[in-house]
């Protein structure tokens, strides 16, 4: 219990709203939670809201597709993907758990449960990949 309260007091979440510039009707809010920690995979990268944002603007391409995200960490463009309408696959290094309980994380918050999150360590072969699928 107090090991949560600790936990919970290094997050903090932040919001990211997505907008049709020509019809305000069409928006999009996604809530991220960021951890107070020094590694890489533990808050919003800059580039991740510039993908996010290109994710969003290609919405209409995504219905039906699958997306794998990579080195997903707390997943901005990987749950835009999902709420507009594409498969996601979340992966961050196998070797990482905490950034995979991140991507988890984001997953819950956004609620999300179809959502796959996965170990993918880039260095590791393509079939450790394939067999974090089943
Ligand atoms: C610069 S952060 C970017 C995180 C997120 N994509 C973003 O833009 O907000 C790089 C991410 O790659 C992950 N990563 C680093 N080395 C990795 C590896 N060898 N295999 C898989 N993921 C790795 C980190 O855990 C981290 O989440």
């Amino acid at each position: 219990m107090e090991n949560r309260a600790t936990e919970m007091s290094n997050i903090v979440q932040k919001s990211f709203t997505f907008e049709e510039y020509e019809d305000p009707k069409q928006s999009l809010n996604v809530s991220i939670p960021e951890v107070l920690d020094p590694q890489y995979g533990m808050h919003v990268w800059p580039c991740a809201v510039v993908l996010a944002q290109y994710v969003w603007t290609h919405r209409e391409e995504l219905m039906h597709k699958t997306v794998l995200e990579l080195g997903a960490g707390v997943s901005l463009p990987g749950v835009v993907a999902a709420k507009c309408g594409a498969q996601v696959i979340l992966s961050d290094s196998a070797e990482l758990p905490l950034c995979l309980e991140n991507c988890r994380r984001t997953c819950e918050v956004n609620e999300l449960p179809n959502v796959l999150v996965v170990g993918i360590t880039w260095e590791k072969s393509p079939q450790t990949f394939c067999s974090s699928l089943h």
